[in-house]
């Protein structure tokens, strides 16, 4: 068997949560491979509303193993309360989730290292979402980190060697803090964390894979947040990209399956950096409070903007998407004109490529206008009802992205989900 993947194509929040289960049905195993608990995957489902940041999205699914994968980064204090807030609501997952020796730990001094790399930056900060990713994975790379399966032995001396280098840096940088209560609730994440199965988990996943089982890897944040591709230093600090899962797990290229690239019909992003169709007019407004577009781990706002198709083209040919799912369609259901971004003017010249060099303020998007659909879509449920502008504007998709639209979300829940070609 082969893993199939699932990414984001935009700059996150494209709704990967809701998608991953409504497709783990089909799925024996759902894993994760990079990012952390800067993720937020909302799910909803039977009136409740859950946000998942670095557990798989599997687990509401009693039959299923969860994977978090070694090229995730974990914080043992939020992973403790996420986990615990999850059997609270009557999902067990001591059984059902097993987590990578090494996937590598974030401590408390990164989440402050975090803010203070931040500060440091001033104007030109990323905007972060303050949870130590970047430090994290700064570590791992210098060959200073700690990993999940370091709390079996010796921890405690090579707890305070990594804390007592960061609180140098700290001091360097003439940072104030105060760690005693994100220490304490970290420690305890430790003692919580020993009663997970601990394991090797690229033999696992290679194995279950000889044995025929169905792989589902869940990407977090999205394709232009990669830290090779994306738009970069804006960008978060793992491959988000499909190869990513390659790295991220121990599983081959050669076991990669179908690529599944989700978008939003519009885009949004948050933190900082460039964003070719961001609106700032009262459009914008529009699609976040439709959207409800409000950060899920931060509560921040999301910057919002038509769908920007260079971007896209771009993130398809990166992660070898084979094929497109559209959520948040309904957002736009009342809209009189829909536009798409097909290349951008930078200095008076036309590109339809992504260029190396994107400045916000000098860049210009080419419009494709289309009439809107002006129909409530959320009620229906194939997509013969779909009205003719809607089905207009996905052929137009289609056909300039050179890839199917698989799966279309008309609305929050499970069931506003209409799955195209079925044979
Ligand atoms: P970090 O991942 O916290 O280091 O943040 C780096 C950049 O990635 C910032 O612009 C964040 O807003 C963005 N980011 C990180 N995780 C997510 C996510 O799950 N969704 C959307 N943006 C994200
Ligand atoms: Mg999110």
């Amino acid at each position: 068997m082969k893993v199939d993947v699932l990414l984001g194509l935009q700059w996150g929040d494209e709704g990967k949560g809701k998608v991953v289960d409504v497709l783990t049905p089909n799925y024996d195993v759902v894993v994760r491979f990079q990012g952390g608990p800067n993720a937020g995957h909302t799910l909803e489902f039977e009136g409740q509303k859950y946000v998942l940041r670095s557990i798989p999205s599997g687990i509401f699914q009693g039959d299923k193993l969860n994977v978090i994968g070694n090229g995730v980064v974990l914080d043992p204090a939020l992973f403790k309360a996420e986990a615990e807030s999850l059997e609270a609501s009557g999902h067990p997952l001591k059984e059902r989730l097993h987590i990578s020796k090494k996937a590598h730990l974030i401590l408390p001094t990164h989440r402050i290292l975090d803010a203070a790399y931040e500060a440091a930056k001033g104007k030109s900060k990323v905007g972060t979402t303050g949870k130590g990713i970047g430090p994290t994975y700064t570590d791992k790379v210098s060959r200073n980190g700690l990993r999940v399966g370091d709390i079996l032995h010796n921890f405690e001396e090579k707890y305070l060697a990594a804390k007592a280098r960061h609180e140098a840096i700290l001091k360097s940088l003439n940072y104030e803090y105060d760690i005693t209560e994100l220490e304490r609730t970290w420690m305890e994440g430790i003692e919580y964390l020993k009663q997970f199965h601990l394991v090797d988990s690229e033999h696992e996943i290679n194995n279950l894979l000889k044995a025929g089982k169905s792989v589902l890897c869940e990407g977090a944040q999205g394709t232009m947040l990669d830290v090779d591709f994306g738009s970069y230093p804006f960008v978060t600090s793992s491959n988000t990209i499909c190869a990513g899962a390659c790295t991220g797990l121990g599983v081959a290229p050669n076991k990669i399956g179908e690529v599944y690239g989700i978008m939003k019909a519009y885009c949004t992003r948050v933190g900082a950096g460039p964003f070719p169709t961001e609106l700032f007019d009262e459009t914008g407004k529009r699609i976040r409070d439709l959207g409800h577009e409000y950060g899920a781990v931060t509560g921040r706002e999301r910057r919002c903007g038509w769908i920007d198709l260079v971007a896209l083209k771009y993130a398809i040919m990166i992660n070898g998407v084979t094929q497109l799912i559209m959520m948040k369609s309904d957002v736009l259901d009342d809209f009189d004109t829909i536009k798409a971004c097909v290349g951008y003017k930078i200095g008076g010249k036309e590109i339809d490529y992504f260029p190396y060099d994107i400045k916000e303020d000098d860049i210009e998007p080419i419009y494709v206008e289309m009439p809107g659909w002006k129909t409530d879509m959320t009620k229906y449920t194939s997509e013969n009802e779909f009205p003719e502008e809607f089905n207009a504007y996905i052929d137009f998709l289609e056909t300039e992205l050179e890839t199917p639209i698989k799966i279309i979300s008309i609305g929050p829940d499970r069931d506003q989900t209409i799955v195209r070609y079925t044979e």
